[in-house]
C-alpha cells in the first residue's frame, strides 16, 4: 500500500474503513466513514446512541457489507469478500458483542470452549487447557462448570471476553463492554482491555460511550457524528475535551449540532 497514513500513530494499518457507506431502506447511516486502526493500538470509536458505531464494527468483520468505499485487513480488500473468504478473516478477531451474548444452557466450560471446537481439531486436554488459561485471563479461574444465570453481568461480561480470546485473536472489537456494569465492574473490563493489549500485543476496537471506559483504554480516539468521522486524534491530544465537537459530544449537545458545511454541500447537491 503506498498510500500515505498520516494518522497512524506509527503502526502498521491493521484494519481500515475508506469512504465506507452504508445506508438501510434508503437511510444512510455510514456517509463515508475513514478511520485507520494501528498494530497494536486501541482505538476507541465514540458517538450518540444510533450514530453507526456497531455498523462500523460489523463491516469489520463481515457481517454487513459496504454499498460504496472500502473495507481493508491489513493490505487485504476485504470490501466485497464471500462468505467463506470471512470465515478464515474471522478467526483472527474476538468480537465481545453488545450484551454478553453467551449460551445460557452451556456451562462456562463450554460457552468459552466453543470457538475452539468449532475452529479447531484440539485434543480434549488441550481445550481444557486452553480455557482454563483464557478463564484465568480474565480472573474466573475455577469457575468452568457454573451456568451463566449463577453468574453477575460483570462476570458474564468477562466470560464474554474469555471465549473472545480462545482462539488467540490478534484483534479484539468490543462493543459496549462496560454498559449495564456498576463502576468497579466496568473498571475491571476496562483494565483487561489494556491487559490483552500489553500481555498479548493485540489491537483493539472499542465501541462506547463510557467516557471513564474511553479514557481508561485508548490510544486514539474518533467520533462519529452525521455518519463521518468527524474528529480523530491521539487520546492524549483530545483528553482535555477542548476540540468542540468532542466538548458538544462530553456535553450532550452534539446530535443538535448543525451539520458541517461539507454535510449540508452534500446535501444540497443530493437534492438537485
Ligand atoms: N441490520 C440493520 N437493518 C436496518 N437498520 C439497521 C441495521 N443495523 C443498524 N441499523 C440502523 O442503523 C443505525 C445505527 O445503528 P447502530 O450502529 O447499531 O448504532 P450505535 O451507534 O448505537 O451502535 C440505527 O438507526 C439502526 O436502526
Ligand atoms: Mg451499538
Amino acid at each position: 500500500m503506498d498510500r500515505e497514513c498520516p494518522l497512524v500513530s506509527g503502526g502498521t494499518p491493521v484494519v481500515t474503513l475508506e469512504g465506507v457507506r452504508k445506508a438501510f431502506r434508503d437511510v444512510p447511516v455510514l456517509r463515508g466513514v475513514d478511520l485507520t486502526v494501528a498494530k497494536g493500538d486501541t482505538f476507541t470509536i465514540l458517538g450518540g446512541s444510533g450514530s453507526g458505531k456497531s455498523v462500523c464494527l460489523k463491516h469489520m468483520i463481515g457481517l454487513l457489507e459496504a454499498d460504496a468505499g472500502r473495507v481493508l485487513i491489513e493490505d487485504r480488500d476485504v470490501t466485497h469478500l464471500s462468505e467463506r473468504g470471512w470465515v478464515a478473516e474471522r478467526k483472527r478477531f474476538g468480537m465481545v458483542f453488545q450484551g454478553a451474548a453467551l449460551f445460557d444452557s452451556l456451562s462456562v466450560f463450554e460457552n468459552v470452549a466453543y470457538p475452539i471446537r468449532e475452529h479447531r481439531n484440539d485434543p480434549e486436554e488441550r481445550v481444557r487447557e486452553r480455557v482454563r488459561t483464557c478463564l484465568a485471563s480474565v480472573g474466573l479461574a475455577g469457575i468452568e462448570e457454573l451456568v451463566p444465570a449463577e453468574l453477575s453481568g460483570g462476570m458474564r461480561k468477562r466470560v464474554g471476553v474469555a471465549r473472545a480470546i480462545a482462539l488467540e485473536p490478534a484483534v479484539m472489537l468490543y462493543d459496549e463492554p462496560t454498559t449495564g456494569l456498576d463502576p468497579a465492574n466496568a473498571r475491571r473490563i476496562g483494565r483487561l482491555i489494556r491487559q490483552l493489549q500489553q500481555e498479548l500485543g493485540v489491537t483493539s476496537v472499542v465501541v462506547t460511550h463510557d467516557m471513564e471506559l474511553c479514557h481508561a483504554v485508548s490510544d486514539r480516539i474518533a467520533l462519529l457524528r452525521g455518519g463521518r468521522i468527524v474528529v480523530e486524534d491521539a487520546a492524549a491530544k483530545l483528553a482535555d475535551g477542548r476540540h468542540p465537537e468532542m466538548r458538544a459530544f462530553l456535553e450532550g449537545t452534539h446530535e443538535a449540532l448543525p451539520p458541517s458545511i461539507e454535510e449540508q454541500a452534500e446535501e444540497d447537491s443530493s437534492h438537485v
